[in-house]
């Protein structure tokens, strides 16, 4: 017998004091516990919330010694009335107007002394954290996110319902999507020697869908990318995948931004000002060094190549003579930057190939105009201070930082510079989501290192209509229908209008090098479908994870996934990838070899 907790009544975030007199049935685990003085307190916590629950050893002897053996993480069943707290009102807690007199409790399971605390904050290190993630999951910010994951999903796929999506699985187990990550191979038993790829994404089976006439596809997708993982980076995701047919640029954008606009009124209720502004890719390279700019704050690239070629800056020289540009940042304020400070930076930035990071300061000059002092002021003398205050449009107590390099290494390092200050000056508002489009992207870009090009975003982007022409000739001056979503500085999403023609894709493939014969091998189905009626066709994929963690307000990727992996791609709650039995791989017809088998760990058990 005892307490039905299948039969609850209701959750712990539930009642209030409208219910006073009502006899409750809860379930839940031991948040705390405290004696007060012979009446024993307990906080009962499920995903909802908090309710106190409240022993006495009068009224209730045997319920009271029940709840006098409890500790924390111990889930209960509980009887009890609903009562006012009176004068112990806590207005923190939904709940905190009543309490529960138990009546009647039931342990339905001991816990162990949890290795981590449950608890708002928690000291333990990640490790630890995913090691034992199903109690990591019951702290209250863990428990919200995975709440709001949810409701992002649903209204993900409300809205795309809306406008006459659908929503169509497709394969796990599948052939080679090249989305530019390496992919995770699963062997076949039964085709001994022969591999699946899991999908870096569903690009080709969306397309396929459109060729049979779906029209507007949409999945919840879960995606596999074998690559070097950062802070937004998982080897799994999860991508809002869409698709569309008879559309051009301007549809997929205005579609994408109708749910996004959706999403956000409903997990944050703002109304998010449509049209998210749109940057040429050239142009946000230009000003932000970057083509996923975060737009929340100035600090604009500023090119001052001729300036720069006035001065008897070294630096500035060779890099000129080798045929590069100069560009210089302002940051406000920085002439409160300590000699320490920049040092550190010039060290820093070494890490990401720049020699070091020239900066000087902006002073009030004898006559209370803006002057130089410190760093390479030196080497700006006459007109040169004012062009480059002027260019820069630095005031009395900014610095001004430089690189000067080839236009891409110049980017790259002001971009970096640029995010670094801001976020260690705090110069980045909080509570505002700066969205922008980057659309003409490159169609391709070539690798110096490979002596070949490669597609910037994937071999069935299409070219614009007016650069086909360009194929054969300047492939790295064709634009291509493709776009980027982007906020705060995180590409949330990126997409394109898709080649619809077998002839046009051929010749795409022809510059990344992939050669009618191969093209036969690996997207034979792709080629096939082309020359079946084909209708024009794009769509976009939007990174739910990090849609999730920017609208929690959060800097890892890994606090917005229920179960996720380390930055080694490495599980510590189920130890995957693990060692499997030799009769496994024979099975698979797999031997290791032996270089790798002289390291193996086998696993227990297997
Ligand atoms: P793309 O490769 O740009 O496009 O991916 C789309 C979005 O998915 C997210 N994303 C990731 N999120 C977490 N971890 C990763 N390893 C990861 N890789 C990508 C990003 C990114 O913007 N098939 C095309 C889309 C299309 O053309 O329609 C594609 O996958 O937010």
């Amino acid at each position: 017998m005892g307490v039905p907790y299948h039969q609850r009544t209701h959750n712990c975030g539930e009642l209030r004091q409208a219910d006073e007199g009502k006899t409750v049935v809860l379930a839940g685990w031991v948040n705390n516990y405290r004696d007060h003085g012979g009446m024993v307190f307990i906080d009962l916590r499920d995903r909802e919330g908090i309710t106190q629950l409240k022993f006495n050893p009068e009224t209730d002897p045997d319920a009271h010694t029940i709840a006098g053996s409890l500790r924390n993480e111990d889930v209960i069943a509980l009887r009890g009335d609903v009562a006012h707290r009176k004068g112990n009102i806590n207005p923190k807690l939904p709940t905190g107007e009543i309490e529960i007199n138990g009546r009647e409790v039931d342990v339905l399971n001991k816990s162990d002394t949890p290795p981590i605390e449950i608890s708002e904050h928690t000291e333990a290190n990640e490790e630890l954290r995913l090691k034992y993630r199903f109690l990591d999951l019951r702290r209250p910010p863990m428990r919200d996110v995975i709440m709001m994951r949810h409701r992002v999903l649903k209204a993900f796929r409300h809205i795309y319902d809306e406008m006459g999506f659908l929503e169509i699985e497709t394969p796990i187990l599948t052939k080679s999507t090249p989305e530019g990550a390496r992919d995770y191979l699963v062997p076949s038993r039964v085709n001994p020697g022969t591999f699946y790829a899991l999908p870096q994404s569903p690009q080709l089976f969306k397309q396929l869908s459109m060729i049979a006439g779906f029209d507007r596809y949409m999945q919840i997708a879960r995606c596999f990318r074998d690559e070097d993982l950062r802070a937004d980076r998982q080897p799994e995701f999860t991508q809002v995948d869409v698709e569309m047919a008879f559309v051009q640029v301007d549809n997929v954008i205005e579609t994408t931004e109708r749910a996004f606009a959706y999403v956000w009124k409903q997990i944050k209720g703002v109304d998010l000002p449509l049209p998210i502004p749109r940057l040429s890719y050239d142009d946000a390279l230009r000003d932000y060094g970057i083509d996923r700019p975060d737009r929340r704050f100035g600090m604009l690239l500023k090119d001052i190549t001729e300036v720069a070629g006035k001065t008897d800056f070294q630096v500035f020289k060779n890099a000129l003579t080798a045929g590069g540009v100069v560009k210089a940042i302002c940051c406000p304020g920085g002439g409160t930057l300590t000699r320490k400070e920049t040092d550190g930076l010039a060290e820093e930035i070494k890490g990401i190939g720049a020699g070091g990071c020239p900066v000087t300061k902006v002073v009030a000059g004898d006559d209370g105009k803006p002057a130089l002092s410190t760093g390479i002021a030196k080497f700006f003398g006459g007109e040169t201070v004012g062009q480059l205050i002027e260019r820069t449009g630095a005031e009395i107590g900014d610095a001004i930082f430089f690189a000067s390099d080839s236009p891409a290494n110049v980017n790259k390092y002001l971009a970096w510079l640029r995010e670094t200050l801001a976020k260690r000056r705090d110069l980045i508002p909080k509570d505002r989501d700066e969205f922008c489009w980057v659309v003409d992207f490159p169609l391709v870009e070539y690798s110096e290192e490979d002596g070949r090009w490669y597609a910037v975003h994937h071999p069935f982007t299409a070219p614009r209509d007016e650069d086909l022409g360009l194929l054969e000739t300047d492939p790295g001056a064709i634009r291509a229908k493709a776009y980027d979503v982007v906020l705060n500085g995180s590409e949330l999403g990126g997409g394109s209008i898709r080649i619809h023609s077998a002839e046009v894709q051929q010749r795409v493939f022809n510059v990344l090098g992939i050669s009618e014969k191969e093209a036969l091998t690996k997207f034979e189905h792709l080629m096939s479908a082309l020359r079946y009626g084909a209708p024009p066709h794009g769509g976009i994929a939007l990174g739910l994870d990090r849609i999730v963690m920017l609208l929690a307000g959060l800097e890892s990727i890994r606090d917005v996934i229920a179960f996720p992996k380390t930055q080694k791609a490495f599980c510590p709650l189920t130890s995957a990838p693990s060692d499997v039995a030799d009769e496994q791989l024979r099975e698979l017809g797999i031997d290791l070899r032996p270089e790798v088998k002289a390291k193996r760990k086998p696993t227990p058990g297997s």
